[in-house]
């Protein structure tokens, strides 16, 4: 088939190209200029491992290209995806405008050609895909006014799971596919566009090997606002989880036990699972704050108190401050000491730093007068473009980091960062504090190393010794 993207972004390009490798022509098309240059030109606007092998492949197999002007590609196009960026307006609304430009001009852009499917990828609030149809109709009007060759589309909903760090596993080998429409034929034309995905039926690339479990792709078929509903109920679920393992690990510092036996216990049950129950110094990134507040102003529309996704937030919000407090009680005073974050993306494998704890934390620290120093692997670049007020030092390496400072703060678990030399960085520390915000290092090796070691929800007492057989 013949697609058109809209929206480069972290989503529209990971989409695109996966839609190119199963064999569809793809154009993917943004208001961006840099960044579509940056396409074209081969360099990678945003970090997404084997995202330079996938447009590679892409283009081999049913064709890709990246453009500023997307009127000719979505003129020809069977399907449109909409995957602009729907972030938060400061009242914790979505911010539509990107939408609605791009669902109008896509109206602009019709023919009576042929019939075209719109289809949301973005994450909008219950209720946009109403928005999307009228928009596209009134660009419609517009440019042809009266309509009168016949012009017909669809719109669907198509909500996106991908993780950054993960996203093309996450598009080739999704856990399932939510298609929301109203008619058949819309629901058809994207249910043949997607059918090699859902049959898993084309070869896996070399680097990102199918799951061998993986036969069939569940594809779930609804409503327009079930689909909407699906996604937000997804996000606000997954971010609910996150926050009450930093609950329960809050607690368990408190009574002296250890929020990583308890959740390995607890995740064992099926009805629970192990996923997202890791406790931390709380979640970032694009997603999840917009995505409950959105959910909590649908809400609010409709006269509803949603208590749960309110406290989800609370919590989330305090447990970013716990790395202060934590640093307080090792260090007492923090007005001129240096404090080394490892880590600034709001997760490991992405320059990402939307709603990223480390700003947060780096921004309180510099308030209270410490100085900040930090290393990540990508984020640095972005971070220093992206916020020049924070006045951070940014290092070459850990080591280079850590020297010198009066604590280091563990913020993003990089795998690199399981291969330092612990006891080299704590000899060359002005004081070897260490506050592990994901709970990354194994307490016993980082105190052997040197360490005085915290964690989140970890227990400070020694396990007692095993009993020896007799
Ligand atoms: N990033 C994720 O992990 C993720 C996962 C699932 C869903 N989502 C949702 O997908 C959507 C896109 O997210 P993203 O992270 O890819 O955003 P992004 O900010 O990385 O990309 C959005 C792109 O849209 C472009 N754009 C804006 N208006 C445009 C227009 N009128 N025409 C063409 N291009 C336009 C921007 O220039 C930008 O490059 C959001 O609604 C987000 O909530 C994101």
């Amino acid at each position: 088939m013949r697609v058109t993207v809209i929206g480069a972004g972290y989503v529209g390009t990971v989409t695109g190209a996966c839609l190119a490798y199963l064999g569809h022509r793809v154009t993917c098309a943004d208001v961006d200029a840099a960044k579509v240059a940056g396409f074209q030109r081969g360099q990678m606007p945003i970090y997404e491992p084997h995202l330079p092998e996938l447009l590679a492949d892409a283009a081999r197999r049913g064709g890709i290209d990246f453009t500023t002007d997307f009127a000719p590609a979505a003129a020809q196009s069977d399907v449109v995806f909409i995957a602009v960026g729907t972030p938060p307006l400061p009242n914790g609304e979505a911010n539509l405008s990107y939408l609605e430009a791009a669902a109008r001009n896509i109206g602009a852009s019709m023919d009576a050609v042929r019939f075209r499917v719109v289809v949301n990828k973005s994450t909008v609030p219950v209720g946009s895909a109403n928005l999307v149809d009228t928009l596209v109709r009134e660009g419609i009007r517009e440019a042809h006014p009266g309509n009168k060759q016949g012009i017909s589309f669809g719109v669907a909903s198509n909500p996106e799971f991908l993780r950054e760090g993960s996203a093309i596993a996450d598009s080739l080998y999704p856990d399932r596919i939510v298609l929301g429409a109203e008619e058949d034929r819309t629901m058809e034309t994207l249910r043949a566009l997607y059918q090699p995905l859902i049959e898993q039926k084309f070869d896996a690339p070399a680097y990102l090997p199918r799951p061998a479990s993986l036969a069939r792709v569940p594809l779930v078929t609804t409503t327009l606002t079930s689909a909407e509903m699906i996604k937000y109920a997804a996000n606000t679920f997954l971010a609910m989880k996150i926050g009450f393992a930093n609950e329960i690990a809050n607690l368990c510092e408190k009574v002296g036990a250890d929020a990583t036996e308890v959740m390995a216990g607890i995740g064992l049950d099926s009805r629970i699972g192990r996923q997202f129950l890791n406790a931390g110094l709380g979640w970032g990134g694009s997603c999840f704050g917009k995505d409950i507040q959105s959910l909590l102003q649908t809400a609010a529309e409709y006269g509803y108190q949603a208590r749960l996704l309110e406290a989800s937030l609370a919590v989330n919000r305090a447990q970013r401050q716990i790395v202060i407090q934590k640093l307080q009680e090792k260090l007492l005073i923090l007005k001129g000491r240096t404090i080394a974050l490892l880590g600034l993306a709001f997760k490991p494998d992405t320059d990402d730093l939307r709603d990223a704890p480390s700003l947060q934390i780096a921004e309180r620290l510099l308030q209270l007068g410490a100085r900040v120093k930090a290393y990540d692997p990508i984020a640095m670049p972005a971070c220093r473009a992206q916020n020049p007020e924070l006045k951070i030092q940014y290092c070459d390496s850990a080591l280079d980091a850590v020297a010198q400072a009066d604590a280091a703060v563990l913020v993003t678990e990089w795998a690199e960062f399981a291969q330092l030399d612990l006891p080299q960085m704590a000899r060359c520390m002005q004081q070897p504090v260490l506050i592990d915000g994901r709970n990354f290092f194994e307490p016993e090796a980082a105190r052997r190393a040197g360490f005085d070691y915290t964690g989140i929800g970890r227990c400070a007492r020694a396990r007692p010794a095993p009993v020896p057989q007799t």
